[in-house]
């Protein structure tokens, strides 16, 4: 049972009673459901969090602060995501919000007028109703594909359904098979599964109930990188497929911009940014945002002239002082004096040899000039190291065919509009 125990993968599933269970079978609409299987409100919010406050005690009067106070709605059928590094606590808000872990304080509400908690109310999480997947494949290694994905509805009680129940239960793991890839394997042992569709099985057990919040937490990470990109697919292809609203929680940058309709960057407690991939990888609200997301060159300054559109930047690091580069604030209004960073993404720069001789680099784009101190060869691309100042460095990824060697003299360059200034 190790693997069940630790898993726990639906929140409710093993404590509640066939009739109920049978019902959502029947008709998830029917009267007497509980707070997570009730229709959206109006506005379509399907969840809300507002101003969580998680803060453990560690013996004696020492305290973590795991959530400081995170508030953030997820629209019905959206996949929500989210992103931090390790111990930012984002297992902490998905096991407040299926009832797992008791926040300090704080509200939780379930299509926009049902408390789950709050001052005065606390729904266990049997009564939440809310899939959850975690990281180990959590499915029981004792028992067939279909064992695992039906006991949700059955409670493992086999012998004592009715036939007519017995015939629902089987369509709809059939059903649900269908959809998370694993159509006719009902019999198997899911020992005899990889670890991708074990996973699968875990996500069909999660969504059975007619489920409207899935939860998962970091359920790829057990997985090989090639499977884990097929996963990717399938996970929205099944999130789509039932229409689930979804809150998925990774530390894996790729794998939040790859499946999110939008994604919450935690740092330390807090979010930093709640928007689209585009919106954060593009204009990351904070230096941490920006580095976090990967990829971005980070080179220290001040601002000498602040803006509305573009703003100037004096570099401070080493070999570059007095170096001015333009961009734009993605962080609202700088003030002049103001201490920022000027990100470049690698893919948006330009490395060009005998700029002068080229007659210069256009009047809207900021350059660098250095030198190529390392090259490496990614097939379609290759990544430069590019040293601009005595104690700076630029990556840039070009096209394999960019004809530059190391040791060449070079200019960096990337347009005004492409470079970000972080506070
Ligand atoms: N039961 C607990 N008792 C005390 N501290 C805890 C407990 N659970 C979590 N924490 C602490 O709360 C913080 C947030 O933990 P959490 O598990 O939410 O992080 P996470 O973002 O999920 O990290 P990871 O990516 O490593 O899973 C961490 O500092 C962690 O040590
Ligand atoms: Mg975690």
């Amino acid at each position: 049972m190790a693997a069940a125990g630790a898993g726990c993968i639906m929140t409710g599933a093993y404590t509640d009673p066939l009739p109920r269970a049978a019902a959502a079978v029947r008709d998830p609409n029917a009267a007497g459901m509980t707070a997570g299987e009730q229709m959206s409100s109006g506005d379509g919010t399907r969840l809300e969090v507002e101003n969580l406050v998680k803060t453990y005690e560690i013996g004696g009067r020492r305290t973590v602060e795991a959530l400081r106070g995170i508030s953030f709605t997820v629209r019905d059928g959206e996949f929500l995501t989210l992103l931090g590094p390790s111990g930012c606590g984002k297992s902490t808000a998905l096991r407040c919000i299926a009832g797992l872990e008791s926040p300090t304080s704080g509200r939780i509400t379930v299509d926009g007028s049902t408390d789950l908690v709050n001052e005065r109310i606390y729904v266990p999480a049997h009564k939440r109703k809310m899939g959850m997947v975690f990281q180990s494949y959590a499915v029981w290694p004792h028992m067939t594909v279909r064992d695992n994905v039906a006991y949700p509805l059955t409670g493992g009680r086999r012998r004592r359904i009715s036939g007519r129940e017995r015939r629902e239960v089987e369509e709809k793991v059939a059903e649900v098979l269908r959809v998370v890839g694993l159509e006719g394997f009902q019999p198997r042992g899911v020992n005899a599964l990889s670890g991708g569709q074990q996973q699968r099985v875990a996500v069909g057990r999660a969504i059975v109930r007619d489920t409207n919040l899935l939860l998962l937490d970091e359920p790829l990470s057990n997985l090989d990188a090639q499977l884990r990109r097929q996963m990717r697919v399938e996970f929205r292809r099944i999130s789509r497929a039932f229409g689930l609203t979804t809150v998925y929680v990774t530390h894996d940058q790729a794998e939040a911009l790859s499946m999110s309709d939008r994604i919450a960057v935690m740092n330390a407690g807090r979010i930093e940014q709640l928007a689209s991939p585009e919106e954060i990888y593009e204009r990351p609200a904070s230096r941490f945002v920006g580095r976090f997301l990967g990829n971005l060159n980070t080179l220290e300054g001040e601002v000498v002239e602040a803006g509305d559109d573009l703003s100037a930047v004096r570099l401070t690091a080493p070999g570059l002082e007095g170096t001015t580069l333009r961009g734009v604030s993605t962080t609202g209004a700088l003030a002049v004096g103001s201490e920022v960073v000027v990100g470049l993404r690698p893919h948006l720069i330009e490395v060009v040899q005998d700029a002068a001789a080229r007659g210069g680099a256009a009047s809207d784009m900021n350059v660098l000039n250095g030198k190529v101190i390392d090259v490496q060869y990614l097939g379609v691309f290759r990544e430069l190291l590019v040293e601009v100042g005595a104690q700076a460095q630029v990556r840039a990824t070009v096209p394999s065919h960019t004809p530059v060697a190391l040791g060449d003299t070079v200019s960096v360059q990337t347009p005004h509009a492409r470079t970000l200034l972080l506070r």
